[in-house]
């Protein structure tokens, strides 16, 4: 599943790290692939610098590499009760500026398929989660062309509106052109503020557009979240009411995804 918006900032990195939290507590068995080459989701999953092999490399040698032999278990892992730590499954393919040579806007359909060939026969994840970067350059095509569903973030701001239609557009495209499996999992509404009279507007129009593809419960904005993303923290395990109810949405959203 791709992670994606065309816009920056909205909150790609934040649901992925959601979504992962939240199928490390259920038991979903996960990996995630950071394709950013900012590498955010690597550093929010408690994964050190240099360990593992890094998504640009592995894109590299797409034809040899095993890409179980390269994944790095997440820091999260250690949270759980020792009892369980064995038993759990959540794994990362770190970023780096490495898988940046991939995100030309002319990428070749050779190299499009690079991150479907290395997935290629890959066992032992319920959930593979691409967290991608803020284009529809290379990296992006890469991650869609290996995944079956795309998971579109959006904030309720006329850009972030306009920017989703247009994602919308790119993927049927995309789909039509190069990856029949791939379709719309759903539209996250990401830093909605309840007292926004803007937001609230742009709400419904998100409602009226999306219909059934708009996806509940909205994540709201939380002061927390740059907290507990800095901790390097899943998001069940920071305490406070605040933080269990965010963790609680995710739980929400990973039941209609899984
Ligand atoms: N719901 C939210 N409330 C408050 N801050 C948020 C929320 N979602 C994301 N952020 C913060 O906004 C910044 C950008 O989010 P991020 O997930 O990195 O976006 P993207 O990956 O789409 O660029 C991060 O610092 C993140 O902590
Ligand atoms: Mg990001």
């Amino acid at each position: 599943m791709s992670v994606s918006s065309l816009k920056g900032g909205v909150g790609k990195t934040s649901v992925t790290m959601g979504l992962a939290s939240a199928a490390l507590q259920r038991g979903v068995r996960t990996l995630v692939i950071d394709l950013d080459p900012h590498a955010d989701s690597t550093t929010g999953l408690a994964v050190s610098r240099g360990a593992g092999t890094e998504a640009g490399q592995l894109l590299r040698d797409a034809k040899k590499a095993q890409v179980t032999e390269h994944t790095v278990r997440s820091g999260w892992v250690d949270f759980l009760p020792e009892e369980e730590r064995a038993e759990a499954v959540l794994d990362v393919v770190p970023g780096s500026a490495l898988s940046a040579t991939f995100d030309r806007p002319d990428i070749r359909p050779r190299d499009m398929r690079r991150l479907r060939t290395l997935l290629e026969g890959v066992t032992g994840y319920d959930l593979v989660l691409v967290d991608c970067p803020p284009s529809l350059a290379g990296l992006t095509r890469i991650a869609w062309a290996a995944s079956t569903q795309v998971l579109l973030v959006a904030e309720p701001s006329l850009f972030s509106v306009a920017g989703t239609e247009r994602t919308m557009r790119a993927i049927r495209m995309f789909s039509n052109e190069y990856a029949p499996q791939l379709t719309q999992a759903g539209v996250v509404v990401n830093r909605a503020r309840a007292d926004s009279a803007e937001h609230e507007y742009r709400l419904l129009e998100m409602e009226r557009l999306y219909k059934d593809k708009l996806m509940l419960p909205v994540l709201e904005e939380n002061a927390y979240w740059q907290q507990i993303q800095g901790a390097a923290y899943p998001v069940h395990h920071w305490p406070g009411d605040q933080a269990r109810d965010l963790a609680k949405s995710f739980d929400q959203l990973l039941r209609q995804l899984v």
